[in-house]
């Protein structure tokens, strides 16, 4: 037989034959079209072997077992026609189905990562062992990329597991653990990895002997055994809770569901004819070409160092201090200490610092399961958090990030304190959230070693930082700031200093024509609503009284001193300040609050402020008011991408959606306008003349309509 050495057959146990998946490409098995064809050799030769007692497939990997499909291959065929796609699924789903008919039991031995087509893969075969001690993961991901399983795991699924459990893992798309896959009667046993193999033939014997193998192939093979009362009830407390989830945004969950409902009556050979269908009908979906991207912007983030030079190599960070113990303190201290770095964390204020640390700790002591604190790990914790006095105890930090007031003069002075007493290799960054990063490293004499390091807030939700290179920051300390964030779970991105920097420099024009919409009469609720119906979690008007009305005061003002030409300075947000409304966190904004993490109501006080601000009687429709408000957003990237703010377009769309929540379902901004394409916007802005250079194309985009080219081709 042909080996393209993707996989081994050998024999354990004198007729036991084993199957050894290990992809000489990668640290993981990917199925890839090259490894399916091996795979079909390998039945080849299985189905005319005698004296065969039983099959075991297992990873050559150490940790991991199949993380799914090839995607870029996938992607390759992104345009092919539906016809194709469905033969694509109908030969890959006929394939492992070959597991569930050779004549002797089949077992998956799973170690780690087992998800996608390894997971279809897996429930194919007869029955499932599971390792104790490898982060087990399994599950079915298809739909967060607009997808189904398209190899007979929505066929498979709820015939093994339970159309219920089938559905939730299906539908929900999110991974599960060795324990709920033990509970949920996915695997037979759950044991320590060197142990995996011997239990998988000890399964093997025992169904051997029992025969149950056969009676299941035959029930699983059929219809699904449940009472049309039954099905009718879990189909409608299933579609409730998708659609909760998705907000109807996204259908592939709801179609999958439909699938499984509809086939659920049928045999297995129908219902694998029917899954193949639906999946060609999402597969190259807007949608799905959307959520491809994302996985693209996400695998790239994670592979990318933050540099372009490959001779510098970043620093390692072992141990972090913090000082300021405020909101955005405390999150970064925790999601620091979550990954068991020593933090010290300090505050000017005694009350302040007590505050941030106990906050600190009822964060990262939290457990899920118990929706409470932990003792052992508070004590855990507890060790690795030192509250600082004075600034010595700071000194001996690898990374020391400052969190305090909003003021480069008080910022500075700090600085000033601190620097002559920290290790010469020592990086200090800053949060800030507007202050320019090469004016705050004036008077610094290792301007070299700093930079910003800006999260989002809340920190405990947001993936994005932004790491900001100043005009004398070195590669090397861009490179540890960005391997810090990601050794805490965040994804950085590299941005060069600039008003704003980029999220925020985005984020406004946004935020900025939301006031001018109001002014020009525009309903509040109708912004509102239209921001949402283009998939924001949050309506623009919404977002000012959760970021704060005086914080998005003075970024405001940054914003108008560097550009303002495109800014403008609405009377209506100076007014809300003056009246004391300073949004969510002061009870009242632009509506009313209970509490400061309560929703907000509609409130007579902030429309009669608002009312004496509105100076025309215009009409919108829904079109209107998206168009003025994500266009100028769009003409704000392209100069970005002109002043080379960021190094790749891409950072542009994970930015948004990593920092602000720009809807996924539109891969992100510059995504999204690649869809319309550049003419289109041209055209689009041009009701919009008036609005002057705001709503101006900008010379990029003018050519860009010229020549049709995309922002992802450069
Ligand atoms: P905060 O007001 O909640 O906390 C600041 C803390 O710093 C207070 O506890 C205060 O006592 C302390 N502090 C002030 N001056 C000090 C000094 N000289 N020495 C030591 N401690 C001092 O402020 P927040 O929101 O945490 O902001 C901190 C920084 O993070 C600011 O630069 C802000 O622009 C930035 N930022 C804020 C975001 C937000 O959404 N709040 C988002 C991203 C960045």
């Amino acid at each position: 037989m042909a080996d393209a050495g993707y996989m081994k057959l050998s024999t354990e146990d004198g007729d036991i034959a084993v199957l050894t998946l290990d992809d000489p490409r990668g640290s993981a098995n990917v199925l890839s079209r090259a490894v399916l064809e091996e795979l079909e050799k390998n039945l080849n030769e299985l189905e005319k072997r005698q004296g065969v007692a039983g099959l075991v497939i297992r990873s050559g990997k150490p940790g991991v077992f199949i993380v799914g499909a090839d995607i870029r291959e996938f992607v390759a065929n992104i345009d092919a026609p539906k016809a194709q796609i469905e033969e694509m699924c109908n030969t890959g789903r006929k394939l492992f189905q070959r597991l569930s008919k050779l004549p002797f039991p089949t077992v998956t031995a799973i170690v780690g990562q087992c998800v996608g087509g390894g997971a279809e893969l897996a429930l194919w075969c007869d029955r499932r062992v599971m390792s104790s001690d490898s982060k087990a993961a399994y599950g079915f991901p298809e739909v967060k990329l607009g997808l189904l399983p398209g190899w007979g795991g929505t066929v498979r699924a709820p015939r093994v597991l339970g159309l219920s459990n089938a559905i939730e893992l299906v539908t929900g798309g999110e991974s599960i653990d060795a324990h709920a896959a033990k509970s949920m009667g996915l695997i037979s046993d759950l044991v320590p990895s060197e142990q995996l193999l011997a239990s998988a033939i000890k399964v093997i014997r025992a169904e051997q002997k029992s025969g149950q193998w056969k009676k299941d192939r035959e029930t699983w093979n059929g219809p699904i055994d449940m009472s049309d009362t039954e099905l009718g009830f879990l189909g409608a407390t299933a579609s409730a809770m998708i659609q909760g989830a998705t907000g109807g945004k996204y259908p592939a969950p709801q179609a999958a569901l439909e699938l499984m409902m509809e086939a659920a009556g049928a045999d297995a050979d129908t219902a694998g004819a029917a899954e193949a269908k639906a999946m060609a009908q999402l597969f190259g979906s807007p949608i799905n070409r959307s959520l491809l991207n994302i996985f693209f912007l996400t695998d790239r983030n994670k592979k990318d160092t933050g540099i372009d030079r490959k001779d510098v190599k970043a620093g390692e960070i072992k141990s972090v201090a913090v000082i300021g113990a405020g909101i955005m303190g405390q999150g970064i201290v925790a999601a620091t200490l979550k990954r068991r770095l020593p933090v010290m964390l300090a505050d000017a204020v005694p009350a302040a610092l007590s505050k941030g640390v106990s906050q600190v700790l009822s964060e990262v002591s939290f457990d899920k399961t118990k929706r409470g604190p932990d003792a052992k790990k508070a004590v855990e914790f507890a060790g690795l958090l030192n509250a600082a006095t004075v600034d010595a105890e700071l000194a001996p930090a690898d990374l020391v990030i400052e969190a305090i007031v909003e003021n480069p003069e008080v910022k500075k002075q700090f600085y000033a304190r601190i620097e002559p007493l920290l290790k010469d290799d020592a990086i200090l960054a800053s949060n800030t959230s507007t202050i320019p990063i090469t004016k705050l490293a004036e008077g610094l004499k290792r301007p070299d070693k700093f930079c910003g390091i800006h999260f989002f807030n809340p920190v405990r939700k947001m993936p994005l930082v932004e790491v900001i290179r100043g005009a004398k920051t070195s590669d090397e300390t861009v490179a540890t700031a960005v391997a810090y964030a990601k050794n805490i779970g965040k994804s950085p991105i590299v941005v060069n200093d600039g008003p704003g920097f980029l999220v925020n420099r985005l984020l406004l024009p946004y935020m900025n024509e939301a006031l001018e919409l109001i002014s020009d009469g525009a309903e509040v609720k109708a912004i509102e609503k239209a921001a949402k119906e283009f998939g924001m979690p949050m309506g623009p008007i919404t977002l000012y009284d959760v970021v704060g009305l005086d914080t998005a005061f003075y970024a405001g003002r940054v914003m108008y001193e560097a550009f303002p030409d495109r800014t403008v300075a609405s009377p209506i947000l100076a007014a809300m300040v003056k009246a004391g409304r300073l949004g969510q966190k002061s009870g009242a904004g632009f509506f009313a609050y209970k509490d400061s993490k309560g929703r907000g109501t509609p409130d007579p006080a902030a429309e009669a402020i608002v009312k004496t601000y509105v100076r025309k009687e215009q009409k919108f429709t829904p079109e209107q008011i998206t168009h003025r408000l994500f266009l100028p957003m769009v003409l704000e990237a392209t100069r970005i991408l002109e002043a080379k703010v960021v190094r790749d377009v891409r950072d542009v769309d994970l930015g948004l959606i990593f920092g602000v929540g720009f809807p996924p379902y539109k891969g992100g901004l510059l995504h999204w306008a690649d869809t319309l394409g550049a003419a289109k916007i041209v055209e689009l802005l041009k009701p919009f003349e008036s609005l002057g250079e705001r709503a101006k194309p900008t010379p990029m985009l003018l050519e860009m309509a010229k020549t049709g080219q995309k922002f992802y081709d450069m």
